[in-house]
């Protein structure tokens, strides 16, 4: 790994990709500090894969620029390429192909010789706990075996700067927190590292800053620390007996909490940011006085669901049904 780079791996500006009549990318910033881990955080179809496949030179963007550490994705693609390592969606592997193999034709495509590719590459195996499997069908490994094995695939170059698309996504909670240990360890040897996923925790625990993409958009940008407090410490959920009272509960809560609350579209949810989860006392009573009668009510950290709620003004699974729309009409 060269000893000295530029402050910036990652440095976008005004990114954009049209897929059709889909801007699946609209103007997306980014700076990305050396050293450090970014998350960018989005639903499914919010254009996290289209824009890392941008950074990494594997799509040609349609509008704006971007640079990594200083080498324009368009101009420089191979000095670019150098420099980073990509795993994630788009990695296939041949199931018949064993561990080390794959690790062999990893290290060949990237100019390495025969043996030094297999001794990188046992190392490797070893180091994400992959030794015993090493000899096995790729094809029979369980899905943690096959994101690790993807993980060491593309560090067998030593990049200096890693892209890791959804790493944890269908893990299970032990196989995830082995992820995260082996990105800790990435960032601690130096790497940067770029990720996208669709969990605030994972943002949250592993991420110096981040970036919540929606429908091709930065819609915030900070620590988790931020992000969280610009949605309160904890999120209020209710569901009335009768929305045809929306509005009015509405009123209610603004009035009592002194925040802004948001309904969905059929007003059959109501969130609200709250600073002090106590206040819910002095709400439900309040409620309870402008004979509100509530059919649901809870009182939950936020999820990356209140996050984009709150940020976006509509759900999650919008944007989900959204993506599928535009499938259909694309298929
Ligand atoms: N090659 C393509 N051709 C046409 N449309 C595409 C293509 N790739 C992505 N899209 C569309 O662009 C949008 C963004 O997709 P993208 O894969 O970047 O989302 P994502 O945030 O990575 O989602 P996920 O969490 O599901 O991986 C979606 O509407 C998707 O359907
Ligand atoms: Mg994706």
């Amino acid at each position: 790994m060269p000893s000295t780079l530029p402050d910036r791996a990652i440095e976008a500006d005004g990114l954009v990709k049209v897929f059709g009549t889909n801007r699946a990318v609209d103007g997306v910033d980014l700076r990305v500090d050396t050293g450090t881990v970014y998350g960018v955080l989005g639903p499914n179809g919010a254009g996290k894969t289209t824009t890392i496949s941008m950074l990494a030179t594997l799509l040609r963007p349609d509008g704006g620029n971007a640079r990594i550490f200083g080498h324009d994705v368009v101009g420089e693609p191979h000095t670019v390429r150098q420099l980073i390592g990509v795993t994630g969606q788009y990695a296939s592997v041949d199931e018949k192909v064993s561990g080390i193999e794959n690790m062999i034709v990893f290290g060949r495509l990237l100019g390495l010789s025969h043996r030094a590719a297999k001794l990188k590459g046992r190392e490797l195996l070893e180091a994400f706990g992959l030794a015993e499997a090493a000899k096995r069908p790729v094809g029979k490994y369980s899905g943690g075996m096959r994101r690790r094995l993807d993980l060491a695939s593309s560090l067998i170059a030593h990049p200096p700067l890693i892209f890791l698309d959804e790493p944890t996504t269908g893990l299970d909670p032990r196989t995830r927190g082995q992820m995260w240990d082996v990105i800790r360890g990435l960032v601690a040897g130096g790497s940067t590292v770029l990720l996208t996923t669709q969990y605030l925790d994972e943002a949250d625990q592993l991420a110096d800053r981040i970036a919540v993409i929606d429908r091709g958009r930065v819609v915030a940008e900070g620590t988790a620390d931020e992000l969280k407090s610009s949605v309160g410490t904890a999120a209020l959920q209710l569901r009335l007996a009768d929305t045809a009272q929306t509005a009015v509960a509405l009123t209610v809560i603004e009035q009592v909490l002194g925040v802004s609350a948001t309904a969905t579209p059929e007003a059959a949810r109501i969130t609200a940011p709250m600073g002090d989860p106590d206040r819910v006392t002095d709400l439900l009573l309040a409620l309870r006085e402008r004979g509100i009668p509530l059919a649901e009510v809870s009182v939950t950290k936020p999820t990356l669901d209140e996050v984009f709620l709150t940020i976006t003004g509509h759900a999650t699974d919008d944007a989900a049904s959204a993506e599928h729309e535009t499938e259909e009409v694309a298929a």
